[in-house]
């Protein structure tokens, strides 16, 4: 049994493995073949903050191999009453879960569950850390129009500071190959960028010259309110992803987003409908990735 806590914890051959797993997952629940395992499983879901695509398809994917879920969402638990984290990873370990999901605001709270538990840890994304699965989704999608991602140029554009998807993205393609591209306003770029696996720049030209790949990022609005962006509009006109943006990536250049979006501000209408758009693709193969995670992190033999 493994923990899935963060990309930068894992080399090229084990996210080439959960890939080729995802990919086969896939060819599976399209020809209807079953999935489920020999022995199902108990996997709590753990979502300490709003998620959609996330929690769903984890349940889905929890569903296609046939293991049981537990939902459990910090509002409805006795944390409202003042249980600690840790006392809360306990309690689910006593009460004989086999595995959890876990998201949460704090980064480093997966690694201290992973700490507490008894069995493997999936980080559904904790904070500003990584969310990896994600990372995972985003590279079948890359794969399935690219056919490679050694030698791409991927523009990473917004909200780098706060963002555990940029983070993921950014050491994943990296380790597989990618020239990444790191890109946002001075005052949402973390001061120790240079360390990301990745060019750092403002200028949102320098980032999408030649790009293959261009992923948005979501712009937290809760970020406005603290000052960090002057306002929609002047981050609208430096960063949005538009038709003016796709003129100066590659012409077979495609458009991600992890979501959620918010239209009009990080991506327009048009570009994200539009004919370069992944954006449905990435949510559809977060159920494959998330079922070959699962399954990597139950299997025999792995370093816990
Ligand atoms: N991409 C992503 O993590 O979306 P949710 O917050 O809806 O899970």
């Amino acid at each position: 049994m493994r923990n899935l806590l963060a990309i930068r914890y894992l080399d090229a051959a084990e996210i080439t493995a959960i890939l080729d797993s995802a990919r086969q997952y896939r060819a599976a629940v399209r020809e209807r073949k079953s999935t489920v395992v020999d022995s199902p499983l108990g996997v709590g879901l753990l979502f300490f903050e709003d998620s959609t695509r996330t929690r769903v398809s984890f349940e889905q994917a929890a569903a296609h191999l046939g293991h049981r879920t537990v939902n459990f969402s910090g509002s409805s638990s006795s944390m409202r009453k003042g249980e600690t984290l840790r006392d809360t990873i306990q309690t689910l370990r006593y009460e004989g879960l086999d595995a959890v999901v876990v998201r949460h605001p704090a980064a480093g709270s997966c690694n201290l569950a992973a700490h507490e538990f008894g069995g493997p840890v999936i980080n559904a994304g904790d904070g500003a850390h990584e969310h990896p699965t994600q990372a995972l989704g985003d590279a079948l999608t890359i794969l399935d129009r690219k056919g490679t991602i050694e030698g791409l140029r991927v523009a990473i554009i917004g909200d780098v500071l706060h963002s555990r998807v940029a983070r993921s993205n950014a050491w994943l393609l990296s380790k597989l190959g990618a020239e990444v591209w790191l890109c946002g306003p001075r005052t949402l770029m973390p001061t120790n960028a240079s360390r990301l696996p990745g060019k750092v720049t403002n200028e949102m030209p320098e980032a999408v010259d030649g790009a293959d790949v261009v992923m948005c990022l979501r712009l937290q609005r809760e970020r406005m309110a603290s000052g960090l962006v002057g306002s929609v509009g002047e981050y609208t006109r430096h960063y949005q992803v538009n038709r003016r943006t796709l003129r100066r990536c590659s012409p077979d250049a495609i458009v991600m987003h992890p979501g959620p979006m918010n239209r009009g501000v990080e991506i327009d209408d048009a570009t994200a409908d539009g004919p370069a758009s992944v954006i449905a693709d990435q949510v559809r193969n977060s159920v494959y990735v998330r079922m070959a995670a699962l399954s990597w992190c139950f299997a025999e033999g792995g370093a816990a």
